[in-house]
């Protein structure tokens, strides 16, 4: 997750898609190990409070967006579920494919966040983990995971975040000034990388602001758990229940399938206090289809069609969590420190 910054530095913060991608497939064979180094060891913790956030179930059908190296993929579907591993860096997925090949329930599929190739609530959970950062759209990414989660369906995000207690921002800012330079030296072969890393932590909203964009793409009941006194937050929200009826009712939208997101954005408008400004999916008209009930097993047409699964062994036998963040959305004065830190 930190090494994602190399080739792209301090004016290169308009974050061009193009530009990222690249950057993604140089960097994807150190990308693991330079994230163990550079996150001293947290990265593990991370995960496995990303995992547990999501709580995924064998029968479900989770995508991980923005999934690189499938690392967070392979720790959900080591519970048994079908994960979608998405991203949009070929070099990446090539890396992820072999990684985690022995992993028969990891399907890669190349795909951009901001107009995915899945049909409208088609997963039980969707999940990003230091991906949403990096997207030049974020809240369009947004909208997209709401129309591809089923009603009723979580949306979980990892991403680094704004340490609220001031000594500790000021701790962490030393370390990103002194400590990780020369971590980054060690550990990549672009010591550039920790330029754009700094920065685009820096650009980052914090816990707040990221909460409100879940709630104005539509999500409720959103939350967010600090994780390592905050250098990292994890995010949840629940696509409601009443967006299945609003898309049931909607009779467009079989025959007009750009009028789904927007009747998926009443329903939320009428869920949640807040108006959902969320924009619908751009250009890519998914295939109105309810799935409330089964996960959907047939992938709508994509821009590129989803590579083959790896063969290999069977899935991990199940191993469903059932802890979940629950700090509230207004933390308080002491952030509640977590089994990640
Ligand atoms: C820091 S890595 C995170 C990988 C993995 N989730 C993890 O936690 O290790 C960020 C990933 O986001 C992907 N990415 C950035 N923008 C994207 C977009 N618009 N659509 C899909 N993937 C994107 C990059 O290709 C990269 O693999």
């Amino acid at each position: 997750m930190l090494d994602t910054l190399e080739y792209v530095t301090k004016a290169d913060l308009s974050k061009r898609p193009a530009q990222v991608a690249a950057m993604f497939d140089e960097v994807a064979e150190g990308y693991d190990r330079t994230n163990a180094v550079l996150s001293m060891g947290n990265a593990t913790l991370w995960r496995v409070a990303t995992t547990k956030a999501v709580g995924p179930k064998r029968g479900e059908r989770i995508l991980d967006m923005a999934a690189g190296t499938g690392t967070s993929s392979a720790s959900l579907a080591a519970s048994g579920a079908h994960v979608v591993a998405g991203d949009f860096s070929p070099g990446m997925i090539e890396v992820g494919r072999k990684r985690q090949a022995h992993m028969s329930n990891i399907e890669f599929v190349e795909a951009d966040a901001t107009a995915l190739p899945f049909a409208d609530n088609e997963f039980d959970a969707v999940t990003i983990s230091f991906g949403l950062r990096n997207v030049v759209e974020p809240e369009k990414a947004l909208a997209e995971f709401y129309r591809v989660t089923k009603p009723g369906g979580r949306v979980v995000i990892c991403e680094f975040s704004t340490p609220p207690v001031g000594f500790v921002r000021w701790g962490y800012g030393c370390y990103q000034r002194y400590v990780m330079p020369t971590l980054v030296k060690l550990a990549s072969t672009n010591d550039a990388a920790y330029d754009y890393l700094n920065e685009s932590i820096r650009e980052w909203p914090d816990q707040r602001t990221l909460a409100s964009w879940l709630r104005r793409a539509g999500f409720t009941g959103v939350e967010f758990r600090n994780l390592t006194l905050g250098v990292v937050a994890l995010h949840r929200g629940v696509k409601p229940l009443a967006a299945a009826d609003a898309a049931q009712e909607a009779p467009a939208v079989e025959a007009v399938p750009a009028a789904a997101p927007a009747a998926e954005t009443k329903a939320a408008e009428q869920a949640t206090a807040k108006p959902a400004a969320a924009k619908p999916a751009a250009a890519k008209p998914a295939p109105a289809k309810a799935t409330a009930a089964k996960p959907a097993a047939v992938k709508p047409a994509a821009a590129k069609p989803a590579p083959a699964k790896p063969a290999a062994a069977k899935p991990a036998p199940a191993k469903p969590s059932t802890a979940k963040p629950r700090t509230p959305e207004t933390p308080p004065a002491s952030p509640p420190e977590t089994a990640a830190s």
